[in-house]
């Protein structure tokens, strides 16, 4: 292993803002479960980003939004240190990350106790769709969590993962509440501002696709079936 990732390893244990739960005890429900609002001292709105990898989006997100909080999730935490390095040079109070795997994300957050959740640029996994983000077991996973009229987001670079998405989305009944199949050749600060708002937030991986020239692709939905 690099010396640097040694090292961040190393840090990254010290910072308040990081919680990297035992790995031996992940049969168990975490202490934190349904106590988040304790650990930021408020009762402000939670929000997810998961596989954050190095955690811009929700750093973004944290500074446009300090009345909301935000939770980075990722299972590399030589990723989540680059994040968490950044809020605690800036003193960002609203935001935590957790070092663990999304498919243990039931055993993090009660019923009710998240409002929203991002999924940036996750693996498309072309060849093992359960193991995709918006699959049918992640998105029950997350119907747990979520408010009842809880968001999810996703923005990807991945033709497969947006068009997957969408057909998910249509064969549960699901309500869309937007897309754009080219985000930065669609939106911009005029056309929706609040739109605008949330999405020209750029991360590692989308600066790489956008370097390739790849189309940015953005839906949003409530895992509620429609009428
Ligand atoms: C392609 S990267 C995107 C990272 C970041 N969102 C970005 O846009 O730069 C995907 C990230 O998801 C994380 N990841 C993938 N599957 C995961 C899982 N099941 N649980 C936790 N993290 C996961 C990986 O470690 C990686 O950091």
């Amino acid at each position: 292993m690099g010396k640097d990732k040694l090292k961040r390893f190393a840090e990254v244990e010290k910072f308040k803002n990081v919680i990297q739960p035992n790995l031996n005890n992940f049969l168990n429900d975490h202490e934190l479960k349904g106590k988040w609002s304790t650990k930021f001292n408020n009762s402000n709105p939670i929000i997810l980003e998961l596989g954050c990898g190095r955690g811009e989006y929700t750093v973004g997100l944290a500074r446009k939004f300090p009345k909301i909080n935000f939770i980075g999730i990722d299972i590399k935490g030589s990723r989540l240190w680059r994040g968490a390095k950044t809020c605690v040079e800036e003193n960002i109070n609203n935001v935590f990350f957790l070092r663990t795997k999304v498919d243990f994300i039931e055993q993090f957050f009660n019923t009710n106790e998240v409002n929203e959740i991002w999924l940036t640029f996750s693996d498309p996994q072309p060849k093992k769709p359960r193991k995709r983000l918006t699959s049918p077991l992640f998105i029950e996973r997350y119907k747990e969590l979520l408010k009842k009229d809880g968001v999810i987001h996703l923005k990807t670079d991945s033709d497969l993962l947006y068009e997957y998405t969408l057909e998910e989305i249509e064969r549960n009944n699901y309500s869309i509440i937007n897309h754009l199949n080219d985000v930065h050749g669609q939106l911009n600060d005029k056309s929706d501002p609040e739109l605008y708002e949330i999405l020209n937030i750029e991360t590692y991986y989308e600066s790489i696709w956008l370097k390739e020239g790849k189309k940015i692709k953005y839906v949003s939905f409530t895992a509620i079936h429609k009428g």
